[in-house]
């Protein structure tokens, strides 16, 4: 899908509205961590390092050409089935954002080739097994999200995961301490999520923000009036296309505005330490799984529909 050739997003503002532009200056200018590191593929050791320091990585080359431009394919395609339900492009994320999983029938696009295929990746094997240190880790849905331009808004900064609530809040979380001795922060990292890039991530397509050392803090996380500029500024960017974000989804973070001309997508797998789980839906039939290759079967064990259950696939705004 070529963007500019659909126009697509802002409907919220126009591009030349003073607010719009006097952003763009602030961003381009201010935009992004300083010093960000970005790790070789072969450097597995320093890229655990600082994601234990910080509650996240930047790995570069982790994708060749070939599968980068296949995964933007993908991604671009599950955009426009997505987009087609929503033409106010009021998102589920807020406007103009989008989750792939909450935009799924199955909460997940592990249905698709293009998110399959991330599951084959030595080096995110690699990684992911010495962040856990273990290889018996488990998948828990191939998901991720992307924001349209004209996205002028920030979103909230959050966890993608909590201690127990009931399920009235939601039905996925899991982790309860009785004696109230501890929480989920206390615990080494319990979920890990890895977002692939399929293009790269510049101070104005809405790179995530991420807080750093944020993993483990018990403090209540800023609200938007609250947040100071330094953390609205602390995002994840430049980092290039066929690389990944490595999240401990416990570190703060949240969507920044995308005011480029193109839609931003970070496609993601998200893996469960081997000690730990939450309720989990089928993402994969029974008979898709069958095709995939042993250490992808193994990964993806927890995801599969039983062999007599149908799964049925597609867009929703709306997640079941
Ligand atoms: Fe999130």
């Amino acid at each position: 899908m070529s963007d500019s050739a659909h126009d697509i997003g802002w409907a919220t503002k126009p591009k030349d509205d003073p607010s719009v532009l006097a952003l763009r200056e602030h961003l381009i200018a201010n935009n992004g961590i300083k010093g960000l590191d970005v790790v070789s593929p072969s450097d597995i050791e320093q890229a655990v390092t600082l994601f234990r320091r910080d509650g996240f990585v930047v790995v570069a080359d982790v994708l060749n050409n070939e599968q980068t431009e296949f995964l933007a394919h993908g991604c671009d395609q599950a955009i426009a089935e997505i987009i087609a339900l929503d033409n106010d492009y009021g998102g589920n994320r807020g406007t103009h954002r989008y989750s792939f999983g909450g935009s799924s029938l199955t909460r997940s696009q592990l249905h698709r080739p293009e998110w399959q295929m991330l599951l084959d990746i030595p080096v995110v094997h690699r990684l992911v097994a010495a962040i856990f240190g273990s290889e018996d880790y488990s998948l828990r849905a191939a998901s991720g999200d992307f924001c349209l331009p004209g996205a002028v808004y920030y979103q909230p900064l959050h966890s993608d995961i909590r201690d127990f609530v009931d399920a009235k809040q939601t039905p996925f979380s899991a982790f309860i301490d009785p004696t109230n001795a501890m929480s989920i922060r206390d615990l080494p990292c319990p979920y890990v999520c890895v977002n692939f890039l399929p293009q790269e991530l510049t101070p104005l397509n809405g790179p995530t923000r991420q807080i750093p050392g944020t993993q483990n803090a018990r403090q209540a996380i800023p609200s938007l009036k609250e947040e100071p500029e330094w953390m609205r500024l602390s995002t994840v960017c430049p980092a290039p296309a066929g690389g990944i974000l490595l999240r401990d989804v416990r570190a703060w973070h949240g969507g920044t505005p995308n005011l480029s001309d193109a839609t931003r997508s970070i496609p993601n797998l998200e893996f469960y330490a081997p000690w730990f789980r939450e309720p989990m839906v089928p993402g994969i039939s029974y008979k898709d799984y069958k095709k995939l290759s042993g250490h992808a079967q193994k990964l993806a064990r927890f995801c599969v529909a039983d062999s007599n259950e149908e799964l049925i696939t597609g867009a929703t705004l709306h997640a079941p």
